[in-house]
């Protein structure tokens, strides 16, 4: 595969493959009484019918995780069987023209990183381990998958497991291990960009270009007179901003950026007042209507044009639409909302942001971590009871979007 713009649509492990019992997402979910992932999308057994959907939308790349925990379920021990699975999604994915995008963390930890006595991604003995498992990572896959996400979202993470609650450990306003935990990421991130390149480069020397970046989660927070100086707005920079400034920026490390390129996660813009962030944090009622999402969150497209120019102007980094996409379960609102936000990607790149690929959330309903399954959130619907699935009107128009910019090529057009 050569270096199409990628059109995309992305997915993360513990949403969709089902039965991820090693994990601490697993056992939370038990703990807190929160509905069981249990078989979830059942992708493990059907991950090849829904390559086959993913290419009969007309995409071009994949994005998915790699469960850390079922390679790795206790530590040290390798499961051969989990790491042959993934070698059948990547075989997968190539065998059909998706270019894998391999995330290597996305939201979940096996459940021993939080056993006898660690303590999740504060603890630096945890982050050393992810630093190995990558290496192992990209020793395995490495000669087939050049694009990975290290960490998705490590501000809400941080913020989602430490502050609101929601995530394990589902500490509450724990100011300090938040921000421990922010560190851990960061440390977490530049090992696997350093691992991923010194295994790659020198197992495959001359070999494809490799992308890693991580994927983070962008909020436009619109001004507002309820923002007394500007409080609000200056905390909503550094929540979108500061682990990638840690990583992405020229001067992130002595050595330079620690990424090749950077990913946006971009799915809304909040009024920057108090009701926002107890909205988002999911402590106020949601609102909803047409300009909102099933989950109250509000659509606001232009966002995504300053989001991409945001980051290309911090950074001079590619910037990759990692995620962005919309819980409707009526797929009522789902079509305006891809159209308006492919149209706010154009825009950005026409203002000349290098933009190289979208990746719409989700290729299929999934399990929306502790809202469970009901936010529909996919191009494709799926029927929990039989596991059937559909392609929604706005799968076909993703289809016909993408072909209504082909060719497109890489960077500014
Ligand atoms: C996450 C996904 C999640 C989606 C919708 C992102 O925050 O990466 O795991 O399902 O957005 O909330």
């Amino acid at each position: 595969m050569g270096d199409a713009f990628l059109w995309g649509t992305s997915t993360s492990g513990h949403q969709i493959e089902g039965d991820n019992r090693h994990s601490d997402w697993w056992a939370f979910e038990r703990a807190r009484g929160l509905t069981p992932s249990g078989r979830a999308c059942d992708f493990r057994a059907r991950f090849g019918d829904d390559l086959d959907i993913a290419k009969a939308l007309g995409t071009n790349a994949f994005r998915f995780s790699l469960e850390w925990c079922r390679v790795e379920p206790r530590p040290g021990h390798r499961d051969d069987e989990a790491a042959r699975w993934y070698d059948a999604v990547v075989d997968g994915c190539l065998a059909r023209g998706l270019e894998p995008v391999m995330t290597l963390s996305h939201f979940t930890l096996p459940l021993w990183c939080r056993r006898e006595g660690r303590v999740g991604w504060r603890d630096p003995a945890v982050v050393a381990a992810f630093v190995r498992h990558v290496r192992w990572v990209a020793s395995r896959y490495g000669d087939r998958v050049r694009w990975f996400v290290t960490i998705n979202e490590p501000n809400v993470l941080a913020a989602a497991s430490h502050l609101a609650g929601v995530f394990p450990p589902g500490g509450l306003l724990r100011v300090g291990r938040a921000r421990a935990c922010h560190a851990g990421l960061v440390q977490a991130h530049v090992g696997a960009y350093r691992a991923l390149h010194e295994v790659i480069g020198a197992r495959w020397p001359g070999g494809r270009r490799l992308w890693v970046g991580p994927a983070q989660h962008v909020v436009r927070w619109r001004p507002s007179w309820a923002d007394v100086g500007g409080v609000i707005q200056r905390a909503g920079a550094r929540f979108n901003w500061a682990f990638t400034d840690a990583t992405c920026g020229p001067d992130a490390t002595p050595s330079g950026p620690t990424a090749d390129f950077v990913g946006i996660n971009y799915f809304m813009a909040q009024p920057a007042e108090p009701l926002s962030l107890a909205r988002f944090m999911g402590w106020a009622p949601r609102r909803w209507g047409a300009e909102w999402s099933d989950l109250g969150w509000p659509i606001d497209p232009e966002g995504l044009t300053e989001a991409l120019g945001e980051a290309w102007r911090r950074y001079r980094l590619p910037v990759m639409v990692t995620e962005n996409g919309v819980a409707d379960v009526s797929d009522r609102v789902r079509p305006a909302y891809l159209r308006a936000h492919l149209e706010a990607l154009d825009r950005a790149q026409r203002a000349g942001v290098d933009v190289r690929g979208y990746c719409h959330w989700s290729l299929i309903d999934n399990l929306e971590w502790h809202e469970g399954f009901a936010p529909r959130f996919g191009l494709v619907q799926v029927d929990y009871a039989t596991l059937r699935r559909t392609v929604r009107p706005s799968g076909r128009l993703y289809r016909r979007l993408i072909e209504d910019r082909s060719p497109m090529k890489t960077g500014s057009r």
